[in-house]
């Protein structure tokens, strides 16, 4: 199968290529979620504290609104038990996360009782509690809030911005992802510099870069085919190896969020391919495990066909080169 990722697709093709779904949000709100989920953005928590209370919440909802003045916003659910904390106004902080702080937004969107009890953090010049280890810091003052449906959008003046070293932490897709550039963009001008004498040597790591791109957004066509997104093939996956999880259980292991783990779990009820016991316990039926087999098929011949006509010795050469460049760069634990 051939996948076409570095083609922009021509004036005609875009506009004859139809959805994969589409529907009133009003009657579908799990499809008006799969959509939003298809921008990428970055995660940040958001800090405050008022007379001694203190709060915090994981947020996807952050945007910059303007320069002059310095404005940005971020929106917060009324189920979310912080709510009246930052409704009634006063400062906050907007702490944007690393690469590293997976587990940072995996704790502050949990429902834990104190959520600052083991967190690394100190108070910022303006009040609000600050996280150690952030890509940046904005300390803001209350500006504007504005009602939307079941969320209430708060504009913040920043008053202080800080910035860190690091890459940032993205979510898209309903899972968590790291940034890196797009195999079309040339390599930075630092890299690029005068022609080596061998060019395997400078091209090695930006080729393993172009590959795996490639290779996901081919593989990529494979889910599709079989009907799964990518939190739903990641549950999938999840109940068959595991069976008898539930469903917080689920969102743990995959690194889904709880909202896109309820959705994948609910798309699959509806498909007949999982029930829940009394205790809420997980497992797949015949048909959501004829459905996770055919993904690992896929899987199985993928490899063999992206592989085939590869001389054993150049593999093993490959694989071992591979393995020395991921051990010399996994992180301590
Ligand atoms: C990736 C991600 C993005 C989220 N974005 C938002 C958001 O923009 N607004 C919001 O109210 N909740 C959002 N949530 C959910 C909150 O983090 C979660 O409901 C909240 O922290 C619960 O805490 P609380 O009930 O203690 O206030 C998000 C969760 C995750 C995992």
């Amino acid at each position: 199968m051939q996948a076409n990722v570095s083609r922009e697709p021509t004036m005609s093709e875009s506009a004859t290529r139809l959805p994969i779904e589409s529907a009133d949000p009003a009657e579908d709100s799990r499809l008006f979620r799969r959509c939003l989920g298809l921008y990428g953005t970055g995660i940040a928590i958001i800090t405050m504290e008022n007379a001694g209370q203190r709060a915090a919440v994981t947020v996807n909802s952050f945007a910059s609104v303007s320069l002059d003045p310095p404005l940005v916003l971020w929106s917060i659910s009324h189920a979310s038990r912080s709510y009246p904390l930052f409704k009634a106004g006063g400062p906050f902080a907007v702490n944007i996360l690393a690469s590293t702080q997976m587990g940072v937004s995996r704790h502050f969107s949990s429902k834990i009782e104190d959520k600052f009890a083991d967190a690394d953090w100190s108070p910022g010049q303006h009040g609000s509690p600050l996280l150690h280890g952030c890509l940046a810091h904005f300390e803001c003052e209350t500006y504007a809030q504005v009602e939307g449906g079941d969320h209430t959008v708060l504009i913040g003046l920043v008053r202080r911005a800080s910035r860190f070293e690091g890459e940032p932490l993205l979510f898209a897709q309903g899972q968590y992802s790291v940034a890196y550039a797009h195999p079309e963009v040339s390599a930075a001008p630092e890299v690029s510099g005068p022609k080596p004498e061998m060019p395997s040597q400078a091209g090695i790591i930006p080729q393993i870069f172009e590959a795996h791109h490639l290779l996901s957004a081919v593989f990529d066509e494979h889910r599709h085919a079989e009907g799964l997104d990518i939190p739903v093939a990641r549950v999938i996956a999840c109940v068959y190896d595991i069976p008898g999880l539930k469903a917080e259980q689920v969102a743990r292991v995959t690194y889904l969020g709880q909202r896109d783990t309820e959705d994948a779990l609910a798309t699959l009820a509806e498909r007949g391919m999982l029930v829940s016991g009394t205790a809420g316990e997980l497992t797949l039926t015949e048909a959501g495990k004829r459905l996770r087999e055919a993904i690992q098929t896929r899987w199985r011949n993928f490899q063999r066909d992206q592989m085939a006509g590869i001389p054993e010795a150049d593999l093993r050469t490959t694989q071992k080169t591979l393995s020395k460049l991921i051990s010399q760069n996994r992180a301590p634990n």
